[in-house]
């Protein structure tokens, strides 16, 4: 793409975050837009942003975050079957662009994006570095990004949708979690077990294995008014004392969770943000 297109996708690009609101627990400490500031993100933060993605049926806004995209990642959005599928994966990517963007002086579609092992991303900046850790997760109706900015972070996000708990989701709770889930009232399980569920795919996600690890092998304690706790990890030679949780943050009829690994901090702060177009 010739520099000066670059230039001018970065303006629009731009312009629309600019215009965006950002809500709930959020601090603003500076616009890079505007200030030509980037977002303060310490080392003991970790920043989620939520995107209700229906939003993003606006076709001038789709068109924009299209042109943001790689060739690789214009390449998956062509794959997806269904249209709703491929505005999802624009929204989201185009998403995670902008929102690094407000962290580091990179143009949106200057990033780039190395994969582990596993298929964990990695974001590179137009000058080879990595100024932020970040996690991605969409589902309908709901990007969530989180981002650290040295830590191994994942995030994950799901619909509440009533359902019932079949053998498949069974599985994948421990004997305690198990446990938990049917000491609660029938109408509260589908809740509940997306709490376990997505607080154990921001986990795998941090740890950038995926569902490679099986979930079952993972238990979280969770305990009003305090932060869940991972109760063993099985075959992992990770420290429980090094990882942080929170878990039932959202809005909008969905459940996220997040997980950090951060060795050096003794507590982490959460900031949650909303943006809006
Ligand atoms: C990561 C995973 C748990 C996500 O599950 P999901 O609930 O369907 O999807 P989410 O929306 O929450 O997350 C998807 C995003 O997680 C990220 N991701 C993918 N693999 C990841 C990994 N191993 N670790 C951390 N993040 C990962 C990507 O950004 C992905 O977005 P994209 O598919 O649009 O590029 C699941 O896809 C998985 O286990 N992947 C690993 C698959 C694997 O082993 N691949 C082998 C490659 S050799």
């Amino acid at each position: 793409m010739p520099e000066e297109d670059r230039g001018t996708l970065y303006d629009m690009a731009h312009a629309a975050i600019q215009d965006w609101s950002i809500s709930t627990a959020g601090t603003l400490e500076g616009t890079y837009g505007a200030a030509g500031v980037a977002r303060a993100l310490p080392d003991d933060e970790v920043h989620v942003w939520f995107a209700a993605s229906d939003v993003f049926w606006n076709d001038d806004l789709a068109r924009r975050f299209l042109m943001l995209l790689s060739t690789d990642e214009l390449a998956r959005h062509e794959r997806a079957a269904v249209d709703a599928d491929r505005r999802l994966y624009v929204a989201a990517h185009g998403l995670v662009r902008l929102i690094l963007t407000e962290y580091a002086p990179a143009p949106p579609a200057s990033w780039r994006f190395l994969s582990g092992p596993f298929g964990k991303p990695t974001a590179i900046d137009d000058a080879g570095r990595t100024p932020v850790q970040f996690s991605l997760s969409h589902t309908r109706g709901m990007v969530a990004i989180a981002l650290t900015r040295s830590c191994p972070v994942g995030v994950d996000v799901e619909e509440m949708i009533d359902q019932p708990l079949d053998d498949l989701k069974r599985m994948v709770l421990g004997e305690h979690e198990a446990a938990d889930l049917l000491a609660h009232l029938p109408e509260m399980h589908t809740r509940r077990f997306l709490e376990f569920w997505t607080l154990k795919e921001a986990y795998l996600k941090a740890r950038g294995v995926g569902l490679q690890q099986p979930p079952g092998e993972i238990e979280f304690q969770l305990e009003p008014g305090k932060r869940p706790t991972i109760r063993c990890a099985n075959a992992n030679d990770d420290e429980p004392e090094a990882w942080h949780f929170w878990n039932a943050f959202s809005f909008s009829g969905h459940v996220a969770a997040a997980a950090v690994h951060c060795h050096s901090k003794d507590r982490m702060t959460l900031r949650v943000f909303r943006a809006i177009p």
